[in-house]
């Protein structure tokens, strides 16, 4: 039977990256990421989302290696922070993220956030390591449309993938149209809006019509919008629920009784008051 696992998103440009992954944003104390990214990876998750800010590269990394799985068969999403963007800067970034991770490419760099005096530069270095094959795709994220317009104009390559906060509190439909129209692959973050939802009403009935957990209907929803989903969680139990939602599918109804949850409702920062 197939698995979450084995659902890919073909990128512009070819490449495959899987739907679904781990997110370790907070993971911080590093015994506890080594855990949860070593039992994410025995259990079959195969993309692990970091990033410098996240100072747990280190772990990931290691977590990798003890994992036995060849690099090659994982998925590894990485980003430039705000303090360390513009174009040597990024590339300096960028080997300082290798070095943690302990590799010698990653498949996705991402500028974390538009950062205003600095992300179209910040940009041309990510095409440049495109360029050097150090990345197997070139990303952004916390992008606007207006941010995306303004890298169309200097890009020699559009960036593949823009990652957001996306979840049934805040849907991001022009967004997506607008990503899908310009083949960017979306990544929600927060995808389970943080925990804000888990007694939601609505959700809850779905998911005891289906004998799902809120959680999985949450990500069922992600993953039948063909958006790549990254929950992030610590708990052995959790990481497991997350990735068991292929043996069941949500109806067209209950995909728009959950589009309708939508209050256009941050849990972050919006990126233009950043
Ligand atoms: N690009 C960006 O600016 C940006 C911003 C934020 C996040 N991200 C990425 O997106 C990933 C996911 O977002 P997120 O971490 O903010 O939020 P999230 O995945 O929506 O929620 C994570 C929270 O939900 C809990 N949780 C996970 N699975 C659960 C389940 N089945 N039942 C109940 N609770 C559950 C986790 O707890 P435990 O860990 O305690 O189990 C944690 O507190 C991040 O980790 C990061 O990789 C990117």
């Amino acid at each position: 039977m197939s698995t979450i696992f084995d659902h890919m998103i073909l990128l512009s440009n070819g490449v495959q990256m899987p739907q679904f992954g781990l997110g370790t944003y907070k993971m911080t104390d590093p015994e506890e990421t080594l855990r949860a990214v070593e039992k994410a990876i025995s259990l079959g998750y195969r993309a692990i989302d970091t990033a410098s800010i996240y100072q747990n590269e280190r772990e990931v990394g290691e977590a990798i290696r003890n994992s036995g799985v060849p690099r090659e068969e994982l998925f590894i999403t990485s980003k430039v922070w705000n303090d360390e963007q513009g174009y040597d800067e990024t590339l300096r970034a960028f080997e300082r993220s290798l070095t943690a991770l302990d590799m010698n490419y990653l498949d996705l760099y991402l500028t974390h956030w538009p950062v205003s005096a600095s992300y179209v530069d910040t940009y041309r270095a990510i095409e440049r390591l495109y360029d050097e094959k150090l990345i197997r795709a070139t990303g952004v994220s916390n992008h606007h449309e207006h941010h995306l317009q303004e890298l169309f104009a200097i890009a020699n390559i559009r960036p593949m993938v823009n990652q957001v906060e996306l979840h049934p509190l805040l849907t991001q439909q022009p967004l997506r149209e607008f990503c899908h129209e310009h083949q960017i692959a979306v990544t929600s973050w927060s995808p389970l809006a943080r925990g804000k939802l888990l007694q939601d009403p609505t959700l809850s009935a779905i998911a005891s019509q289906h004998d799902k957990t809120v959680a999985q209907v949450i990500v069922r929803w992600h993953i039948q919008h063909d958006l790549i989903v990254i929950p992030k969680s610590v708990t052995i139990e959790r990481i497991k629920e997350n990735g068991e939602v292929s043996d069941f599918a949500l109806s067209s109804s209950e995909m728009a009784m959950i589009d309708a949850l939508n209050r256009d409702e941050r849990t972050g920062t919006d990126p233009d008051t950043y």
